[in-house]
């Protein structure tokens, strides 16, 4: 922890990376941690993918209605808020992350780049029209033109939006100091990220609860506390 903190007071550009292992301790399930991960309940190949959209279409609705409900349901924690802080005070750089809850943004943080978009908008997947996130919450699925709408979230088997993907190599390229917090990074292509800024000189520090494939390239693994004790520790110390 304290070569952490040393780090981060040494840095002059910071970028923090986020999985959704940032947002279990608001209350949200991540995707792949042990018996509580959401892929143990629902299968992503079957859901989570514009297949299930266009012929699966009831069960695909069902889940994201589910799962903005659960975002509905909790907010950022104190964990959020100091990343919030860290940038005001210019800490940290920005926040590369793959969540969609947009709970960093909630906290405050302006340079966030949403690699897998989020449900903050809601369109039809035929003509584009936007809708607004209750009128999906309430159970509206299907637009005026007979599309159906969707969540403004990446889907498997969709491109990343090209502007946030080329800002997050550019920040990654740039930074001196690269921190993971709550990500097993097994999907592509988000978890090059670490690696391009490794790659560029970057000092490279992964937070996690479990090991992850990319451990043997970092700096520093910290992996025996959870992320918002981490950063109330950290915070405390700068
Ligand atoms: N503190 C530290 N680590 C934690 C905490 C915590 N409080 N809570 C969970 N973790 C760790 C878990 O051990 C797990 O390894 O966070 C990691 C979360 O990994 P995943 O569940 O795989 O989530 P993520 O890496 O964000 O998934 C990437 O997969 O399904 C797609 O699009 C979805 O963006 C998601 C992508």
């Amino acid at each position: 922890m304290d070569k952490l903190t040393e780090m981060l007071k040494e840095s002059s550009n910071t970028i923090i990376f986020t999985g959704a292992g940032m947002s279990t301790e608001s209350g949200l399930p991540d995707f792949r941690s042990k018996d509580r991960g959401l892929w143990e309940k629902f299968n992503p190949s079957e859901l989570a993918n514009v297949h299930a959209l266009v012929h699966n279409t009831e069960e695909f609705t069902e889940f994201y209605q589910f799962r903005l409900s659960e975002i509905n349901k909790y907010e950022a924690h104190k964990g959020h808020h100091i990343l919030a802080d860290w940038e005001k005070s210019g800490r940290i750089k920005g926040i590369i992350t793959q969540n969609v809850d947009a709970f960093h943004s909630d906290a405050g943080n302006e340079n966030v780049m949403e690699l897998h978009g989020s449900f903050r908008v809601f369109y039809c997947h035929t003509c584009k029209k936007e809708y607004a996130r209750d009128v999906y919450l309430k159970g509206t699925s299907t637009c005026d033109c007979g599309g159906t709408i969707r969540p403004g979230i990446v889907l498997f088997g969709e491109n990343l939006p090209e502007d946030t993907f080329r800002r997050a190599e550019i920040e990654a390229k740039n930074a001196d100091l690269f921190i993971v917090l709550g990500s097993s990074l097994s999907v592509s292509p988000a978890n090059m990220f670490p690696l391009i800024a490794k790659e560029h000189g970057s000092k490279l520090v992964i937070v996690n609860r479990e090991p992850t494939e990319y451990d043997r390239f970092a700096d520093v693994v910290i992996q025996d506390k959870s992320i918002k004790e981490v950063l109330i520790e950290i915070d405390q110390q700068l």
